[in-house]
């Protein structure tokens, strides 16, 4: 393997699972892949502390209401700017239309915070998930690393783990659980298994 693949990361928020990733790749647990540059739509996401934090590059491209080509453009441009050769959304709460997912097939990884196919799809993110899993009374839950495609979470699943739901559970509860033992140990192994697959195929700009 010649160099590694330059990865992007895309955040909304907090960025705890952009925290598991950088922190995976100081401990040589991602080694084929180096996260090269963080791209928020959201100014204020603590996310791009923690990339600062980290001497990781930062770019903030915010979406205008209605706006969609002109963001993805823009997205694009910053991308290419970069190299970048793989993407991952790590709490990324806009939704990238065909035109954008269709130039990097198998290039974009997305974690979800649910077993897909159970909620998931168009307006259910963030806690929103566990709000939904705990009203229907599901028993267990947990999260889904997937490939990112035109459908809404619909993507080929790359790795799964269950997580029990607890008598008493809140969403937040359940969200920190769900984090703790299946996110950010799913996103960072997903990050290393497909940036190898990307660093071993050679053609690093097949999306462009
Ligand atoms: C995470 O739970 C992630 O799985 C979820 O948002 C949270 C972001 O937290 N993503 C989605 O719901 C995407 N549909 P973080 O900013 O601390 O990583």
């Amino acid at each position: 393997m010649d160099s590694k693949t330059k990865i992007a990361v895309f955040v909304s928020g907090g960025g705890t699972n952009l925290q598991a990733l950088i922190d995976a790749e100081k401990a040589g647990k991602i080694t084929s892949g180096e996260i090269v540059l963080v791209v928020s739509d959201k100014e204020d996401a603590y996310a791009l502390e923690r990339a600062k934090n980290n001497g990781i590059k930062t770019a903030v491209i915010t979406k205008k209401k209605g706006e969609q080509e002109d963001f993805e453009n823009r997205l694009l441009a910053v991308l290419a700017e970069n190299g970048i050769q793989m993407i991952i959304l790590a709490g990324f709460m806009c939704i990238l239309s065909a035109a954008f997912t269709s130039k990097w097939p198998k290039r974009i990884i997305n974690i979800h915070p649910s077993l897909i196919p159970s909620f998931c799809g168009k307006g259910c993110y963030g806690l929103h998930v566990h709000e939904k899993a705990l009203a229907y009374g599901v028993k267990v839950t947990g999260a889904t690393v997937h490939f990112v495609n035109e459908i809404p979470d619909g993507g080929e699943i790359i790795f799964q783990k269950a997580v029990e739901i607890e008598d008493g559970d809140t969403p937040e509860i359940l969200q920190r659980r769900v984090m703790e033992q299946a996110e950010w140990i799913l996103l960072p192994r997903a990050a290393e298994k497909v940036a190898k697959e990307i660093a071993e195929k050679g053609d690093n700009y097949g999306h462009l």
